[in-house]
């Protein structure tokens, strides 16, 4: 009899997650007998939630908000990528230990690469709007991708300046009132704040100032064309959703459990922009 590959996303809420269509995509495309749910775990049942996971015999799971950092400490063990960007977002479990990993910085780098190329942001600086956890995955992928300067904008500067301990050689705080000067060199612009989102304020940023070949992304995708990448679309500049950052995340979790590398195909797209 084969065996089903149980797999989760948890997280609190789940009910709007796009994982599940995703994984279910691929485990459809590739053959493979295997389950992925949305499970919705309270914070204060993370750990008894999780002991079900390992007894129900999952192989692996997905953590979103706000789990990603509490779920850190329950695992025996964390690659080096996770430790340093703080969080844990892909689970793989094995003989009832966690291992974790954040598959972030894949997918953040991975949808740029394919969306706009990858030399093309080593010109000049990255700048980076916020300084969350998103933002944490996002300087991490473009210091590993060899970026030479990376400009961290927030509007709580002592959060950019803790951000910036990632690699003080080429990482910059710099305080929020200042993020018109620093487009002027631009080579990437990056809004990884919660502004733009739907239901959220708008980003308040004026592109007047940004070269016309910098590149700019949004990891916000509800909805998928924010207001900053419409500006940047409307003066010609090079726009990458954020669809594709959680498409590619999805890839390296779902090979860590599946052993198979999944493409990020046009079906795929459709199932999750429908
Ligand atoms: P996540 O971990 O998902 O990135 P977060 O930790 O809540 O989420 O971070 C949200 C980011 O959006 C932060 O950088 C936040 O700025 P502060 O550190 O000053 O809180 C930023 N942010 C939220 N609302 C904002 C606004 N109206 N203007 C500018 N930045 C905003």
């Amino acid at each position: 009899m084969t065996r089903l590959v149980k797999t989760a996303l948890i997280g609190h809420p789940v009910s709007q997650s796009k994982s599940p269509l995703i994984h279910r995509h691929w485990m459809k495309k590739y053959g493979i007998a295997g389950s992925y749910e949305a499970i919705d775990i309270a914070p204060e049942n993370l750990q008894a939630g999780v002991q079900q996971l390992i007894e129900a015999g999952y192989a692996g799971f997905n953590v979103t908000v706000p789990h990603k950092q509490a779920i850190f400490d329950l695992c025996d063990e964390v690659e080096n990528a996770a430790k340093i960007i703080g969080a844990v977002n892909t689970v793989v479990l094995k003989n009832g230990r966690l291992h974790g990993y954040n598959t972030d910085a894949y997918g953040f780098i991975q949808n740029i690469k394919e969306n706009a190329g990858l030399p093309e942001f080593m010109r000049g600086p990255c700048v980076v709007l916020g300084a969350g956890g998103g933002a944490r995955a996002v300087v991490y992928a473009l210091a590993q991708a060899g970026a030479q300067e990376i400009i961290v904008v927030n509007r709580t500067l002592a959060r950019a300046q803790q951000i910036c301990e990632i690699d003080n050689q080429i990482m910059r705080p710099v305080e929020w009132d200042a993020r018109h000067d620093v487009l002027m060199t631009a080579s990437l612009l990056v809004n990884t704040t919660s502004s733009g989102m739907a239901g959220k304020d708008a980003l308040d940023i004026d592109l007047a100032l940004l070269p016309p070949e910098a590149i700019v992304s949004d990891i916000v995708y509800v909805p998928l064309m924010t207001d900053l990448l419409s500006a940047a679309k409307d003066r010609s500049n090079k726009t990458v959703t954020g669809i594709g950052m959680l498409l590619h995340q999805a890839r390296l979790a779902f090979e860590k459990w599946h052993g198979v590398l999944p493409d990020v195909d046009q079906d795929l797209e459709r199932i999750v922009l429908g």
